[in-house]
């Protein structure tokens, strides 16, 4: 059984197609879409590669008679560089891709962003084709965000490449570590937040705190990488809607950032979901019981909630180093409902303090 999400977005049209065991045949199912080369390199990261999946990818090309390479990188966030990129580049050359290749991303967010990012430049740009293999890379491989960090903060080179086909096999997922899992579930629930009350309300009658029912996983990704989906097609360049994707991403990325990446991306979300909410109740844009109903949901899946050890003064500088142009009013995604995300303009530093006394037990400023 597979599941087909249409992705439209600007001029691009792809599939999603999320289902179980599909690594093995991913060469047939592209060429069933219509997506055929000669060449194809697959770019992973060492986890991922131990676990066999990159090397099932390849396999299943050559089955089809396409020349194949991989390319190896080392795992997390902190080689998500240009340095990574440029020496992709090399490679890609030595291995003699040409432009009407194919490059197959087969990992998590970072392997998507960067090896997206390669794909996006090198020789002007190639085919690329997503293979997420972690769960919160049901988020990042729609979409076509691609890029990479710099020292002073996260996703500051990129471009908007939009990959040719997404195929997300479930059954990779059964090997991804529980912390792994967990932060993943951040995204799932606020694309639930975002845009589809069944996905949230089911979430919180029943978290689903490990990997479990292959169908059940399926028929969850599906939808929440529905509403992003629905998003982006509205506003493929980030200029009005698809900010709403940013609910728990304004705070949560300074967070990430001031926890030195101890916090992982889908834990610091969490964080930045249940402050932003924080901020909504103060403001009284959402009940305070929706907002426990968000801060609970989050909980019962094993998210942080709370900032322990974390200090505002520090999260406060990185946010005014991140929203610089915006001098004293810094736009945000908040919450107003479950179903019902809006983008407002003039959050004030002292919201985001007081949000941070809420949640922490401290003295409002
Ligand atoms: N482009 C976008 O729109 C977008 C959206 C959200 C997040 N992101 C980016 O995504 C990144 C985070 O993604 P992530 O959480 O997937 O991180 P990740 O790619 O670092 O993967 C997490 C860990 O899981 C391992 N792993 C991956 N798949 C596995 C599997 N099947 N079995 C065992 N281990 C596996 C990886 O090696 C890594 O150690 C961040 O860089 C973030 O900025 C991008
Ligand atoms: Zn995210």
């Amino acid at each position: 059984m597979s599941t087909i999400v249409p992705v439209n977005v600007g001029t691009s049209r792809y599939q999603l197609t999320v289902g179980s065991h599909l690594l093995a045949q991913i060469g047939t199912l592209l060429d069933g879409q219509g997506i055929r080369a000669n060449q194809a390199v697959v770019i992973t990261d060492e986890n991922v590669a131990r676990f066999g999946h990159a090397s099932a990818v390849l396999s299943s090309l050559q089955a089809i008679g396409v020349h194949g390479h991989v390319i190896v990188i080392p795992p997390g966030d902190k080689h998500k560089t240009l340095a990574t990129a440029e020496s992709m580049y090399h490679e890609l050359l030595s291995f003699g891709l040409r432009r009407n290749g194919l490059i197959l991303a087969v990992g998590g967010g970072v392997v998507g962003d960067v090896a997206g990012f390669v794909a996006a430049t090198y020789q002007r740009g190639v085919r690329l084709i997503q293979v997420p293999t972690t769960l919160l890379a049901h988020d990042s491989s729609i979409g076509g965000k691609v890029g990479v960090n710099l020292s002073e903060a996260k996703n500051l080179v990129g471009a908007f490449h939009q990959p040719r086909a997404v195929i997300l096999d479930v059954a990779a997922l059964a090997t991804l570590p529980p912390r792994e899992w967990t932060a993943g579930m951040a995204e799932v629930i606020k694309h639930g937040i975002i845009g589809d009350k069944t996905l949230f309300h089911k979430l919180h009658a029943r978290p689903v705190v490990a990997f479990s029912n292959p169908d059940d996983v399926e028929c969850m990704i599906a939808q929440a990488a529905a509403v992003k989906v629905r998003v982006v097609a509205d506003d493929e360049r980030d200029f009005k809607t698809r900010m709403k994707l940013n609910l728990g991403h304004t705070i949560g990325h300074a967070v990430e950032k001031v926890s030195n990446y101890a916090l992982n991306h889908g834990e610091a979300i969490s964080i930045g979901i249940r402050m932003e909410s924080e901020i909504a109740v103060a403001r009284g844009w959402l009940t305070r019981g929706t907002s426990d109903l968000i801060s609970s949901t989050l909980a019962a899946h094993g998210l942080p909630v709370t900032t322990p050890g974390l200090s505002i003064d520090t999260v406060l500088d990185t946010l005014r180093l991140d929203k610089k142009h915006e001098y004293d009013h810094w736009t945000f995604a908040l919450p107003f409902d479950i179903g019902d995300v809006r983008i407002v303009d003039d959050v004030t530093e002292v919201d985001v303090r007081n949000a941070w006394a809420m949640s922490t037990g401290e003295e409002r400023a």
